[in-house]
């Protein structure tokens, strides 16, 4: 291509600090290096996470330094690849990864965990293996949210954090397998592992919820509960396999109780997709003594939790999920697969559809509850804010 080893000049959503709104900026996206790839991006979700780390970092979240580019939640085509790259090539079609897989390290060997550390610590800066960012804006280096950077036309990510998909796979669509539904789905059957004719909870009816209880509904679940505190939610938690619907709001009993009462003794399996440690409480509560196994998919980094002992001590099990259980590189493209021959839903998450000079419209339905995933084109033009397009 005639991009190759020339730096780019291409649009990103800046985050110059926390707090503020993105900006969209001329940004210059530099060739890849030793291992890593340089990926056109041609969609991006907007995850819930994206929007924690600009408005709450420092406070739930962990410190990260700005500027920053966001986005972590898409798909692209490969524009060029870096020495010793050998499993891509220029077109392929990716979805790039926050969750590397290497294969070589101990985790990665490990049947057990998918939670590879391969340039961990630098994506967690916002850094790639060498110490730097390849995006920079007015002279300055923008820092690359979790190794990702999906909030630009062009990103630069490691080959280890990157999945190659077949090419027939519509890019707008399975972008949001780059977090949110994969994170869902794998919660319920990885994490969890729900089993047939079981009893089950879903916390939070975003799209990592949506994506849970199309996980239970997978699994052959007896009773799949959503519980949110936005009854807006509850038609599309039908769609998606929920047999019934509760708002917290509706009840003067704690949630956890008035769901025993439903289920005469808790449920089998709870699942937490909210990020706030006091419905992770209510979550594990509302588990039966015995079995009960409840997995925490929402995300909060410096919270504490409140765990009743006597809950655990009872024979309940607390566990959290990351990415959803699953090993990356390897399981996206099965993932991909399974939306193409129409086992998986994708395209009911989708509620908005916008183009990058958008990008803060989006967070405003994320957080207005009026979303479940918009999914930015990073090459189109403007279109009317926040159509709907179901
Ligand atoms: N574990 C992971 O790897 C991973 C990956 C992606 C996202 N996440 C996290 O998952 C969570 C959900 O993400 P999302 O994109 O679906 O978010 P979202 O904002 O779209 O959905 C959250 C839902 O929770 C509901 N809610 C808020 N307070 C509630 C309460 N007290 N009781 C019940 N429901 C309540 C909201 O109304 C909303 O419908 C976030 O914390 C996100 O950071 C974790
Ligand atoms: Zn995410
Ligand atoms: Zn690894």
């Amino acid at each position: 291509m005639a991009t190759t080893g020339q730096v780019i000049k291409c649009k990103a959503a800046v985050a110059w600090e926390p707090g503020k709104t993105l900006s969209i900026e001329d940004v210059e996206v530099a060739p890849p290096k030793v291992h890593e790839v340089r990926i056109k991006i041609v969609a991006t979700g907007v995850c819930h996470t994206d929007w924690e780390y600009l408005y709450e970092t420092g406070k739930g979240m962990k410190f990260r330094p700005f500027p920053l580019v966001l986005g972590h939640e898409a798909a692209g085509v490969v524009e060029s690849i870096g020495p010793e790259v050998t499993k891509f090539s220029p077109g392929d079609k990716v979805i790039p990864l926050f969750l590397p897989q290497c294969e070589n390290c101990e985790r990665c060997q490990s049947p057990k965990t998918n939670l590879c550390r391969r340039n961990w610590s630098n994506t967690q800066l916002g850094v790639l293996a060498d110490g730097t960012s390849r995006i920079s804006c007015k002279g300055q280096h923008v820092y690359q949210f979790l190794g990702v950077s999906s909030f630009s036309q062009y990103t630069v990510v490691p080959d280890t954090s990157l999945a190659k998909i077949r090419s027939d796979a519509p890019l707008n669509k399975v972008c949001l397998l780059g977090c949110g539904v994969s994170t869902g789905y794998g919660a319920a059957i990885n994490t969890g592992k729900v089993e047939k004719d079981s009893l089950c909870a879903v916390f939070g009816l975003g799209a990592v919820g949506l994506a849970a209880i199309m996980g239970c509904k997978a699994a052959e679940a007896k009773r799949i509960i959503g519980v949110d505190i936005n009854p807006d939610k509850f038609e599309k938690a039908k769609v998606f396999g929920a047999t019934e619907c509760v708002n917290p709001k509706d009840h003067s009993k704690p949630i956890q109780e008035v769901l025993v009462d439903m289920t005469e003794g808790g449920v089998d399996f709870a699942l937490e997709c909210v990020g706030s440690p006091p419905v992770m409480s209510a979550a594990l509560e509302s588990t039966t003594d015995a079995w009960g196994v409840c997995v925490i998919a929402g995300w909060t980094e410096t919270e504490v939790m409140n765990v009743m002992v006597e809950k655990i001590l009872m024979g309940r099990t607390l566990k959290g999920t990351y990415f959803g259980g699953w090993k990356s590189v390897q399981d996206v493209p099965k993932l991909v697969d399974s939306y193409m021959d129409r086992k998986l839903k994708l395209d009911e998450f989708i509620t908005h559809n916008l183009s990058l000079d958008q990008i803060n419209v989006a967070f405003e339905l994320l957080k207005s509850g009026k979303s479940i995933r918009t999914v930015i084109s990073l090459w189109q033009e403007k279109t009317k804010p926040g159509v709907a397009t179901f």
